[in-house]
């Protein structure tokens, strides 16, 4: 089999879904739209929750994409052979149209035809879904890869924890899937090896998830109104199994800033391997992070909190390597190198990314030498092995060390810290709400409720109120909506005056009042960039949007679900107004 690479595998599976009647999609953001239960886009079916669930999407019933995501959920593993808190994932849907036979068909030509990856048969195996008492056995996948030639030895039922498939927040579109593992060739463990077992013999590159029901919170299933596939293809994990790779780090994407390392530091990447994964790990992360569309800066706070860890945890390792200078924008300078035709947004925005890892590159390097003295000379009369709370609080109020990174330091020097003694000082120093709940790291799912459809078409009024006011440079830096409140990020350069504030509110409840229906309309990215419409979409041309119209008061590219009429949204009021970084004010707001 040859050696397939990351853009090799992208672009033909791209094109392999587009000729069989799939639109490809552009990425979206990796930053969640309107989802406030998690802090990144952590699947490829992440964005497209509202399709599944029914709404149709402008691009048709058949899509294709390769997805920007992250996942931070095992950002301590990073340094081992597999874990990537950034990835990209390839994804085929089937949004109501085909189900079952098509799906597993595709998959097994994408894989073995030796147009495409030409993987010999006998390498592949296959999990179904056992059953359980709330769901069927899958024997109609079962049967389906019978008739594609594949022997029962290559088959396995598996339970619930292996070949079901749900977001992390445990609700939302889901159902059974059937997944495809590469056997490396390496022993079997024992006499039951099969796919489920990690012992590294089978090892997963795909996963078709036929969703068919709704997850509620109560653990309750129903079915959905339609049929769909979710497809999940890991792009560098793929690459790594296929080609053989000792760590996914070995993938092309990785070889420039790996080179660039042991030049800088004089070292090989072989005798170092945790520090040099976890810099070209997270500043890749960091990278994307900063060039999305969202405007993330570092911050003790949400998304912006995850990427002040991502780089201070790499300006931590790059000293390990003995790098004591600021090498970050040169290392984000050679990915943006490498994904420039595919992300154009790293292009884009690269002085914003070089300006803001030296930013805070400049803030941590004033403190973190003399945090590591105070460290080292903490643990010289450490108490039961363990860093106290107070000085792993100091560390990080004094010195910026987030706190992971002081526990990271601290295993390093085998002793442990007292996590409920910093918590307890972080208490006393009522810091509590602007730090980051663990929680969120986990994935979820777009509420879809009526309350929040209501924030969503408020959001609008709200821009265009601003671009009345403030000109048509005003716009969106991010928007998070929960069904008690809209939190509004936009650029502006001053506090709001009360005047302002009062303005504001009056004119978004004109427009309420004003009972205009909401319409929309799906039209070419050109068409709609030619009418003026805002977004805040990373489309590409020729790609077909969806624009809401509101009258004359709001034209915008967005992907809904929104009200029929601004007449149904209330009262609006705003409770907050404040900075939420450089030039950029934040509005709190409800609908009463
Ligand atoms: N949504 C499925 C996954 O992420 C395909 O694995």
């Amino acid at each position: 089999m040859p050696k397939v690479e990351i853009n090799e595998l992208r672009q033909k599976y791209l094109e392999y879904f587009h000729a069989h009647g799939h639109q490809i999609i552009s990425s979206s953001s990796i930053i969640p739209e309107n989802d406030p239960t998690v802090l990144f886009t952590t699947a490829g079916m992440h964005p497209l929750v509202p399709y599944l669930l029914g709404t149709n999407h402008p691009s048709g019933k058949r899509l294709t994409d390769c997805q920007k995501c992250i996942r931070t959920s095992d950002i301590d593993e990073v340094g081992d052979a597999s874990h990537l808190t950034f990835f990209e994932m390839l994804g085929n849907w089937s949004l109501g149209d085909y189900f079952k036979e098509d799906a597993i068909k595709f998959s097994y030509e994408f894989l073995t035809s030796e147009k495409y990856l030409g993987i010999p048969k006998e390498k592949l195996y296959f999990t179904v879904f056992a059953g359980d008492k709330d769901t069927p056995r899958d024997t109609e996948s079962y049967n389906i890869w019978r008739s594609l030639g594949v022997s029962e030895d290559h088959l396995f039922f598996l339970p619930k924890e292996n070949n079901f498939w749900i977001l992390g927040s445990g609700i939302g579109p889901c159902g059974p899937d059937t997944e495809m593992f590469y056997d490396t060739g390496k022993e079997k463990c024992s006499d039951n090896c099969n796919p489920s077992c990690d012992c590294g013999k089978y090892l997963e590159i795909w996963n078709d998830v036929f969703m068919e029901y709704y997850k509620d919170e109560n653990g309750h299933l129903d079915k959905l109104k339609q049929q769909n596939v979710d497809t999940g293809m890991g792009l560098e994990r793929t690459i790594a199994v296929l080609n053989g790779y000792k760590s996914v780090y070995e993938a092309s994407v990785f070889t420039k800033v790996k080179e660039r390392l042991e030049e800088l530091s004089n070292l090989k990447y072989e005798d170092n391997l945790q520090s040099f994964r976890i810099i070209m790990d997270h500043v890749r992360t960091s990278t994307f992070i900063l060039a999305d569309i969202h405007g993330i800066t570092p911050s003790n706070i949400g998304a912006g909190y995850v990427l002040r860890r991502l780089i201070r945890r790499s300006i931590r390792h790059l000293r390990k390597l003995g790098i004591n200078e600021d090498v970050l924008s040169d290392l984000a300078n050679l990915y943006i190198l490498e994904y420039k035709d595919i992300y154009e947004e790293l292009v884009r925005n690269k002085e914003k990314v070089f300006a803001e890892l030296q930013k805070e590159y400049n803030k941590f390097s004033r403190t973190i030498k003399d945090g590591e003295k105070l460290f080292y000379k903490a643990i010289k009369n450490v108490k039961d092995n363990t860093l106290g709370g107070e000085d792993a609080f100091k560390l990080f109020d004094t010195f910026g060390f987030p706190l992971e990174m002081t526990i990271e330091l601290a295993k390093e020097n085998n002793i442990k810290v007292d996590v409920e003694g910093f918590n307890n000082c972080f208490k006393e120093h009522q810091q509590k709400s602007r730090t980051i709940d663990a929680g969120t790291f986990k994935g979820g799912l777009a509420d879809n409720s009526e309350t929040s459809i209501k924030y969503h078409t408020l959001a609008h009024l709200l821009l265009a109120t601003l671009q009345e006011m403030f000109g048509k440079d005003v716009y969106q830096k991010g928007c998070n909506i929960t069904t008690e409140r809209i939190r509004f990020d936009f650029n502006c350069d001053h506090k709001l005056t009360e005047e302002e504030k009062t303005k504001i509110e009056n004119r978004v409840n004109e427009m309420i009042k004003s009972n205009t229906p909401v319409t929309f309309e799906e039209i070419p990215y050109e068409k709609a960039k030619e009418e003026g419409a805002h977004g805040t979409f990373e489309n590409k041309y020729g790609e077909i949007v969806k624009v809401y119209t509101i009258g004359n008061l709001s034209k915008e590219i967005c992907g809904g679900p929104h009200v029929k009429n601004t007449g149904e949204l209330g009262h609006f009021k705003i409770i907050k107004e404040e900075s939420s970084s450089a030039g950029v004010r934040r509005i709190k707001g409800i609908l009463e």
